[in-house]
């Protein structure tokens, strides 16, 4: 990852994510699996919406507009997160149905992110890149965070 730009960081962990969910939509369904995969997913929108796009906004205001719709999309596929979860905990087979939704969700959110935001990640100043570098790298998901358009439905940007 170290050579890696961050938008080719962020993408890479799109396609681990993306990986962990096709499994179970082709194969014969690993929770364990399934389970790194929606843990990774929750904490990649962590470091988006708590690191990386506030970032971008300050850098660059005119990404505040589709900043909001990307926080849109989290909280909605955030929803598809804790349906699936609820149907793997339930053992009720819902839970395939549920990945492809999931995967739809976010072959549109993802490509939106790697066309429109994460080349502009790349265009930060250095002091900026090098703390995305090291969230990236050591940050986890806090206990009991949720996305914020899902904990606080009325938040605007400024
Ligand atoms: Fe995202
Ligand atoms: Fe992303």
């Amino acid at each position: 990852m170290e050579d890696e730009s961050l938008a080719a960081a962020l993408e890479h962990e799109h396609h681990e994510i993306d990986a962990g969910i096709a499994a179970t939509i082709t194969g014969p369904g690993d929770r364990q699996s399934l389970a790194r995969a929606i843990s990774a997913l929750r904490r990649h929108i962590y470091l988006e919406e708590e690191f990386v796009f506030p970032l971008l906004c300050e850098a660059e205001p005119g990404l505040t507009a589709p900043v909001v719709v990307m926080l849109r999309e989290h909280a909605q596929i955030w929803e598809t997160l804790e349906e699936l979860e609820r149907a793997v905990d339930a053992g009720t087979d819902t839970g395939r149905m549920l990945c492809k939704r999931l995967a739809t969700q976010l072959l549109h959110h993802n490509l939106k992110e790697e066309k429109i935001l994460y080349p502009r990640a790349d265009a930060l100043p250095p002091a900026a890149i090098g703390r995305l570098r090291g969230v990236l790298r050591s940050t986890d998901l806090p206990d009991g965070w949720v996305c914020l358009k899902k904990a606080r439905p009325g938040i605007a940007l400024a």
